[in-house]
């Protein structure tokens, strides 16, 4: 269990996770890499590659950035990921903010909203584009999850990077664009997208993907995409669960008003949404910004228990 001030306000966010990593049981270490490729924003890196796994079984990368007020560490620690990569295979990446002020990410720049255009998520891709080169990992099974800063994150690198990554998990965050600021604009905190007071339809939305890399092929792969968020969540309303949903389902070219819809999955109150094989959507009954991170469903949407050929890969699909 975390505890965590939000900049916002003065709430104190409780992020907590169903299984919990005692650093004591894992096979190794969490490992700081000093330089790793270009990095305009200073952001560190922290990675958890586990004793027993070798370059040639090209283990899949997730990636998990923190939350605001959060740290790597928090994540290592919070997160049951290093010991899943233990018995699965995976090598896991933590990125750090240099933004001492309040720990939130660059969701903001027009820098990071540009593909290869600098900010927080090159300085992010620059670690996964390491370990790809120096561990052998690979690059076909490239993932992202995180909560609150760490989903606005994931939703800002699957939409920079649609070439780096095979899919993302994104806990309680906002649209991609949301809190789009400018040029510079860093360490911005968004009032009105928080609020749900930014609201798109889906082609006004779709097309803030595509003018992050505009020369990206229509039809090349994109990264598939999981979305979830408390109903009762008054840090980011839940509308922007609901432009989430517009904007990936028009991405992806799904209609936004077909869905397989099931109820009390993974916990009683929560229903998914599913939009087709590239995207589904959560919503959790009287849930608080303090959501309830469930790595079961994390690891299903990734394929991540998988191991060898047919895992669910850039390859693959
Ligand atoms: C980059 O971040 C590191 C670690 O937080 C810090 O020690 C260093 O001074 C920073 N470098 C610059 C140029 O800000
Ligand atoms: C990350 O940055 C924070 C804030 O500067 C610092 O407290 C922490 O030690 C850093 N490292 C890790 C691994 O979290
Ligand atoms: C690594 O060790 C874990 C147990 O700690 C085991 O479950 C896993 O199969 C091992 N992986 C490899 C590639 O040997
Ligand atoms: C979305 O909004 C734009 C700009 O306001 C408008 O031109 C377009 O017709 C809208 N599309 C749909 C499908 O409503
Ligand atoms: C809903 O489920 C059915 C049966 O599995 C499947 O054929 C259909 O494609 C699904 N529709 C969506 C929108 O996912
Ligand atoms: C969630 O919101 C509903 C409707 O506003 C309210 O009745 C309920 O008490 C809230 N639940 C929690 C856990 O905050």
């Amino acid at each position: 269990m975390l505890l965590l001030k939000s900049t916002s306000s003065s709430l104190l966010f409780l992020f907590t996770t169903t299984v919990s990593a005692l650093s004591s049981a894992l096979s190794s270490t969490l490992q700081h890499i000093p330089t790793f490729g270009p990095n305009p924003r200073n952001v560190s890196m922290y990675i958890y590659v586990p004793s027993n796994i070798s370059s040639s079984a090209k283990p899949p990368i997730l990636v998990v950035p923190h939350w605001c007020h959060g740290t790597a560490q928090a994540a290592f620690d919070g997160r049951p990921y290093a010991t899943l990569g233990d018995t699965y295979g995976f090598i896991s990446i933590y990125p750090n903010s240099s933004n001492t002020a309040d720990q939130c990410w660059d969701v903001s720049s027009s820098e990071s909203l540009t593909h290869e255009g600098g900010g927080d998520a090159l300085s992010i891709v620059s670690m996964v584009r390491w370990a790809i080169e120096e561990l052998g990992a690979d690059k076909d099974r490239v993932f992202v999850t995180g909560t609150s800063s760490g989903a606005m994150m994931t939703n800002v690198l699957l939409g920079s990077y649609p070439d780096v990554f095979a899919a993302g998990s994104a806990w309680a965050g906002v649209a991609f664009g949301c809190f789009a600021a400018g040029a510079g604009q860093y360490d911005i905190w968004s009032d009105a997208c928080a609020t749900g007071k930014i609201i798109r339809n889906g082609s006004e939305w779709a097309d803030i993907v595509h003018a992050a890399y505009p020369s990206y092929p229509k039809d090349a792969f994109r990264p598939k995409m999981q979305v979830l968020h408390g109903l009762n969540d008054t840090t980011l309303y839940p509308q922007n669960l609901r432009e989430e949903v517009k904007q990936w389902t028009a991405v992806f070219g799904y209609d936004v008003k077909v869905y397989n819809e099931t109820r009390d999955t993974p916990l009683k109150g929560w229903t998914r949404y599913s939009y087709g094989e590239k995207f589904e959507a959560y919503t959790a009954e009287g849930v608080t910004h303090d959501i309830p991170n469930q790595a079961d469903t994390v690891m299903d949407w990734f394929d991540l228990r998988c191991k060898g050929e047919g895992c669910y890969s850039r390859r693959t699909r």
